[in-house]
């Protein structure tokens, strides 16, 4: 049995927890048994029949097999995952049973696919990343390590997302643009040229 423990207990974590229960109704191997935050008022609370048993310094206390970081903050969600990667620490891949991933695909650890995403063929995923809601990634799309796609957003093909960027809600990439490390694309956004490393791009996004 892989029981998994979620790092974080927010919304964000919840989510996480509901789509490592879909896993478990569909037949696969994984147990949520905690959730760790340092935020001490959430300790003794249980959500999604999940209770937060400690702070993140706590995981050594909890029998586990594998960690999921369920922070939303792309930095500190970083992080976490590089604190507890350098540990040791083995990662789950959260995918929601809807997710449609074609099966070349390669995802990399510690990543959550959330409900009706679609990820095409010879599309590349790095670690710790947050593909959410219903976003669509098409084929040879490459997204960076640490990297959120938001709920309903669209990239076209042969995109690259660097790592640590967001792509916010509902956006829109068209084919083969480049979004640089740390960037972010606003909710809405049409992304018609490059995105610079760092900036944020809003609107119709020109360059
Ligand atoms: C683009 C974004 C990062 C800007 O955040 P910010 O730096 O805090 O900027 P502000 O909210 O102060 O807004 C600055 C200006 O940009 C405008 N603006 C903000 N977001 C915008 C967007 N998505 N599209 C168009 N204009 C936007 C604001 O109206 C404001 O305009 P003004 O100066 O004319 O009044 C943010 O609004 C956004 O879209 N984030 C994506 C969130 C998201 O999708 N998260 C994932 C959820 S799961």
């Amino acid at each position: 049995m892989s029981r998994v423990v979620i790092i974080g207990a927010g919304g964000h974590a919840q989510v996480i927890a509901d789509i490592l229960w879909r896993m478990r109704d569909a037949g696969l191997d994984v147990l949520p048994v905690a959730y760790l935050d340092d935020n001490a008022a959430l300790h003794g609370q249980a959500f999604l029949d999940v209770p937060v048993v400690g702070a993140v310094d706590q995981l050594g206390q909890v029998e586990h097999e594998a960690v999921i970081v369920a922070i939303g903050n792309g930095r500190i969600r970083q992080k976490l995952f590089l604190g507890l990667q350098a540990q040791g620490v083995q990662f789950a891949v959260a995918r929601h049973p809807t997710a449609v991933i074609a099966p070349d695909v390669q995802i990399g650890p510690g990543t959550m696919i959330c409900a009706n995403v679609v990820v095409n063929t010879g599309a590349v995923i790095g670690q710790n990343v947050i593909l959410n809601t219903a976003c669509t990634v098409d084929h040879h799309n490459c997204i960076g390590n640490h990297a959120h796609i938001a709920p309903g957003a669209h990239l076209g093909g042969d995109v690259q997302v660097g790592e640590g960027t967001l792509v916010g809600i509902g956006a829109v990439v068209l084919p083969q643009r480049r979004l640089g490390d740390w960037s972010t694309v606003g909710g809405g956004a049409v992304v018609v040229k490059d995105v610079v490393a760092g900036t944020t791009a809003v609107r119709y996004h020109t360059g």
